[in-house]
């Protein structure tokens, strides 16, 4: 397995305009074919059944029941609205403005390119409503997200499925290739301990799902020093003020650390860093 995570030094983009109403048309009975091969209980990760737009666990006792919803599998038990529901009109098209392109997409979506096709199984988490580089047509993208409204968006990925990256629906050693743009400083907790912990999960979660010699392309933003202390000193107080944010940036040293820990021994964990243009 080889772990790549490659970084930035700016920012988040300021997301504040109105919401797209795009939505992708998909064929209900082909969703629900493409749920019943690709995806799994988020609970016990067993295979689930599709009856009339309900979504079941195939194991007796594990009670899983999700739904499809607006050509969207639902892999939770309730769809809950995401901070994303009504920025990702912005998200959409945000990644292409040319400033966001080239600091945030362009070298990261050519690394993408390059190692993505041949894949079979492609999972993208935090997918967002559009995806910012070119998909190979031969491999199926299942794209996992907690934005209802982004993934309804999203025509690009063969699935979107509503789910987290803390409880991914799929089997143990499914997926060829993950990749993860700007998605883990949203995994923001309680408090500080609880957002290491939902990152920690997230890396079990792909390590559970990748299969051997599989590829993980992680790309976040790492902030200044003096930025990353004052959110590590100020962070429970003002998640305590502001119940929302789940907005959590990791410095890469950290961030590797706990990836390499999550992702045991058996992963190579190797950082690239991204050059931002003056
Ligand atoms: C900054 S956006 C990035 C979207 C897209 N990857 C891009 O770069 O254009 C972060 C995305 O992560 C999603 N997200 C946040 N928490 C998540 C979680 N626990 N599991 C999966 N996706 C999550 C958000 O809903 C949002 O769509
Ligand atoms: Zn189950």
């Amino acid at each position: 397995m080889t772990e790549t995570s490659g970084r930035g030094d700016r920012g988040a983009e300021g997301v504040n305009a109105a919401p797209a109403q795009r939505v992708a048309a998909r064929d209900p009975a082909d969703v629900a074919r493409a749920v019943e091969d690709h995806l799994a209980c988020p609970r016990c990760h067993a295979s689930v059944v599709v009856r009339d737009s309900r979504i079941r666990c195939s194991k007796s006792g594990c009670g899983f029941e999700g739904s499809i919803t607006g050509g969207v599998p639902i892999m939770r038990t309730q769809l809950d609205r995401s901070f994303f529901d009504d920025k990702h009109a912005v998200m959409e098209h945000g990644s292409s403005e040319p400033g966001v392109r080239r600091c945030c997409y362009a070298e990261q979506a050519e690394v993408i390119e390059a190692l993505i096709p041949g894949k079979a199984v492609v999972v993208d988490v935090g997918c967002g409503p559009a995806l910012p580089y070119r998909r190979p047509g031969s491999s199926f993208l299942i794209g996992v997200d907690m934005s209802y409204d982004s993934l309804r968006a999203n025509a690009e990925v063969d699935l979107p499925v509503y789910a987290s990256a803390g409880d991914l629906p799929l089997a143990d050693g499914l997926v060829d290739a993950i990749v993860s743009l700007y998605a883990i400083h949203h995994f923001g907790g309680a408090d500080r301990r609880e957002n290491e912990a939902r990152v920690a999960r997230g890396f079990a979660e792909f390590r559970r799902v990748l299969k051997p010699g599989a590829s993980l392309l992680v790309f976040e933003l790492s902030p200044w020093w003096p930025v990353w202390q004052l959110q590590r000193t100020t962070w429970n107080l003002v998640r305590k003020l502001i119940p929302t944010m789940d907005i959590f940036f990791w410095r890469e040293g950290a961030l590797l650390e706990l990836a390499s820990r999550s992702l045991g021994s058996r992963a190579t964990v190797r950082r690239m860093r991204s050059h931002v243009p003056a």
